[in-house]
Parts: structure tokens; C-alpha cells; sequence
């Protein structure tokens, strides 16, 4: 059973096994968190990234860390809020989920998310905090990870995530 954490500050700063990028299809960088990520990781991630192929939506990559002080980043592309009738929800919760079984895979002990999808991508902030937790919470009774941390950015991601971590009894 993993404990769930929230916590505010930068993805690229959490000293964890492996930290989630919230890339796109063609995992070659881009703004919000994919940007941070790969300017402290360095140019050796995007030449990795250059070999991965891409990544489908709902689907998650590993790659090295290189420069940054977690051992792997797992890329996953979530889905762009179109309204919410394209399957959204079911893709948002694969990279959750997809992203976990490739920790578990690696052997990892600590994970770190991001926000996945509620910058560039639209989604809706209350409604992926509540996917996010929902599947988090489901997953963290299989899964060999000890600690998933949920990484905020800003105030309203931070809100709606400790909101849904309280409606799942996950935050004391
Ligand atoms: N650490 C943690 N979270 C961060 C950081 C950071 N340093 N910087 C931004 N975020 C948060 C944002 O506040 C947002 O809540 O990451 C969340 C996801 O936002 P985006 O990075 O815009 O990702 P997404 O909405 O999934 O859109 C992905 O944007 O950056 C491009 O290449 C990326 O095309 C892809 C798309």
C-alpha cells in the first residue's frame, strides 16, 4: 500500500525514483512541465527522447534522468479536453495508470505527478484532480511503490487536489 503525498513546489526538484512528464505525442519537449523538465535535465534527454518514437495518448515512456536528480522520467501524453465527450476521462486515467505500472516495472519506490493535462491541455482542474486521486488511490493498493506524489504547480491544482485527497480519506 503507497502512501499519497501533495506537494507544491517543482517536479524537477523532488530527489524521487522516478518523476512523470506530462509530454506530447511526439515526447520532443514543449512548454509547461515538459519545458522544465527538459532544460534541467539536459540535451541528453531530447536525444533519448528522439530514439522513444513517441508516445500514444494515455500511453507512458521511460526514459533516464540525466542531468536531474531522480534515476527516470516516465513521458505520458494525456488528452486534450475537447468537452468531454471523446473519452477524456478514460485516457487521463490511463497515464495515471500506465505511468505506475512502468514505476512498478522499473522497481521504483517513489513517484512523482504532475497535474497531468490541466495547463496547455485544458482539462478541466476539479475533474482531474478527482481522476487523478480516484486512480491513484485504486492503484496504490497494488502497486510495490511506497510514496506517489501528487506535485502542484499553482493554487487552484493544489486546492482540488487536497480537496479530492480529502474525499478519498487519503489526507489526514
Ligand atoms: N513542476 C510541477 N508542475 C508544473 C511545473 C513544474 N515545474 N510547471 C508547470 N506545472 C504544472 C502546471 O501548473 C499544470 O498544472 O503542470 C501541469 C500540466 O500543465 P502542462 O505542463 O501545460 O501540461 P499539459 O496540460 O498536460 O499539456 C501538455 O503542453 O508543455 C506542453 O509539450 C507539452 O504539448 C504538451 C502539452
Amino acid at each position: 500500500m503507497a502512501n499519497v503525498e501533495l506537494t507544491r513546489q517543482s517536479i524537477v526538484e523532488l530527489e524521487v525514483d522516478a518523476i512523470v512528464n506530462a509530454a506530447n505525442r511526439r515526447m520532443l519537449g514543449g512548454g509547461g512541465v515538459d519545458g522544465v523538465i527538459h532544460r534541467a535535465a539536459g540535451p541528453g534527454l531530447l536525444e533519448e527522447c528522439r530514439l522513444a518514437g513517441g508516445c500514444e495518448t494515455g500511453d507512458a515512456k521511460v526514459t533516464g534522468a540525466h542531468d536531474l536528480p531522480c534515476r527516470w522520467i516516465i513521458h505520458t501524453v494525456g488528452p486534450m479536453w475537447r468537452g468531454g465527450d471523446n473519452g477524456e476521462a478514460d485516457l487521463l486515467q490511463s497515464c495515471y495508470r500506465r505511468s505506475i505500472a512502468e514505476a512498478d516495472a522499473l522497481g521504483a519506490k517513489t513517484l512523482a505527478f504532475p497535474a497531468i493535462s490541466t495547463g496547455a491541455y485544458g482539462f478541466p482542474v476539479e475533474a482531474a484532480a478527482r481522476i487523478a486521486v480516484q486512480t491513484v488511490a485504486q492503484a496504490a493498493q497494488a502497486t510495490r511503490l511506497e510514496t506517489i506524489f501528487l506535485v502542484t504547480f499553482d493554487k487552484r491544482n493544489h486546492s482540488a487536489l487536497k480537496q479530492a485527497l480529502r474525499r478519498e480519506e487519503l489526507l489526514g
